[in-house]
């Protein structure tokens, strides 16, 4: 049970207990989407409005369409979120906005339709950091709580971070150049694959042998890691290949095995290390297959493992609402309503 107090959009301090809901809605990227949880780990509505269709014409994220195109369907994903949960604005005990990090005019969308929620049903707004709420999508109908060790792999982030409690996380090892869902999705479109890349890529290896070619893993100190040189390595194995038609499926192998090794030998020291016991994955590409495997393979050695099923580890609102729910520490919630969007981690 925790208390929010408000003092710009509400005078009247809240309390949040395991069966008041709360409203979240996500729009740091190019998903516009809206959730409403319980308790913070029932969900209740959990509505997606995906842009890739549009980006996929361009190769990536075009942030001034990305921003348009959330402004089109904020209003949609929360009446479909109201309906599918059956309950309307006066049920809901906070309104929850991912702040950052993300594309500035996207996050303006959300986190303003967030705070005019809040202000039109009198209840206090929480800004919600979108890693954090990456990691809260790992509450969602489980009984998870920390201390644990999380691996967060992303478009724009790799982290190990120790979740020591609701209120303290302390970044561990991270990358000091690409992050794996970008290292995906260069490599994706190098060998000919659509935007984005990462899940495509993740399809064809699971047909390829992941020995087939042999990449080679940074050598990174610590739990940081680097993937600009695998990167680089995959160009030239393709590019070795001249007019011929490529290994499509051994080279993404190749590739996936490479990462997905780098990843699971850091997540193993960082638990053996730290003495911690329990680990979790999270963010977009917790969905890819080869990652998985590796980290639930942790079991093995009495670890206990958590992975989102597939729908939470893409964006989405209901791991903000979880998150809003739970954390309550400088950088990860700011119920502070003047709270403005931020672009990067400072
Ligand atoms: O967390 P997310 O939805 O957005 C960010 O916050 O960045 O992550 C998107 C990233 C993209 O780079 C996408 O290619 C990657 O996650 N991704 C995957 C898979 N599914 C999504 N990468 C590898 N294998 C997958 N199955
Ligand atoms: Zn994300």
């Amino acid at each position: 049970m925790k208390k929010i107090k408000n003092t710009l959009f509400t005078e009247k301090p809240v309390t949040i207990d395991n069966n008041s809901l709360i409203m979240a809605i996500e729009s740091s990227c190019d998903e516009t989407a809206c959730a409403i949880v319980k308790g913070g780990r029932e969900v209740l509505a959990n509505v997606v409005a995906s842009q890739i269709k549009i980006h996929e014409e361009y190769g990536g994220v075009i942030p001034e369409i990305a921003a348009r195109e959330h402004l089109e369907a904020i209003n949609l994903v929360i009446e479909e979120a109201f309906k599918q949960a059956g309950v309307n604005g006066h049920d809901i005990s906070a309104f929850a906005g991912t702040v950052g990090p993300g594309l500035v005019g996207c996050l303006l969308v959300g986190m303003n339709a967030a705070k005019t929620l809040s202000l039109a049903y009198d209840k206090p707004f929480i800004g919600v950091n979108h890693l954090c709420a990456h990691i809260s999508a790992n509450f969602i109908d489980t009984t998870l709580e920390p201390p644990f060790i999380a691996l967060l792999v992303s478009g724009g982030h790799t982290q190990i971070i120790k979740v020591k409690s609701f209120s303290e996380m302390e970044i561990i090892g991270e990358t000091i150049d690409d992050a794996v869902g970008e290292a995906y999705d260069k490599v994706a479109r190098l060998i000919g694959l659509p935007y984005p890349g990462g899940p495509k890529l993740d399809k064809l290896a699971q047909e390829g042998n992941p020995y087939a070619f042999k990449l080679p893993e940074a050598k990174v100190g610590g739990y940081d890691f680097s993937f600009s040189g695998l990167k680089t390595a995959s160009l030239r194995l393709v590019k070795s290949f001249g007019d011929k038609e490529l290994p499509l499926n051994d080279i993404c192998a190749s590739f996936q095995e490479c990462v997905s090794q780098t990843l699971y030998k850091k997540v193993k020291n960082a638990l053996s290390q730290t003495g911690y016991n329990q680990v979790v994955l999270a963010g977009g590409v917790a969905a890819n297959s080869e990652i998985r495997k590796k980290i639930f393979s942790l079991k093995e050695f009495g670890y206990d493992v958590y992975a989102p099923v597939m729908k939470y580890c893409t964006d989405n609102a209901a791991m903000v609402a979880s998150a809003a729910f739970f954390f309550d520490g400088k950088g990860s919630v700011f119920d502070n309503p003047n709270v403005e969007v931020f672009s990067r981690v400072k």
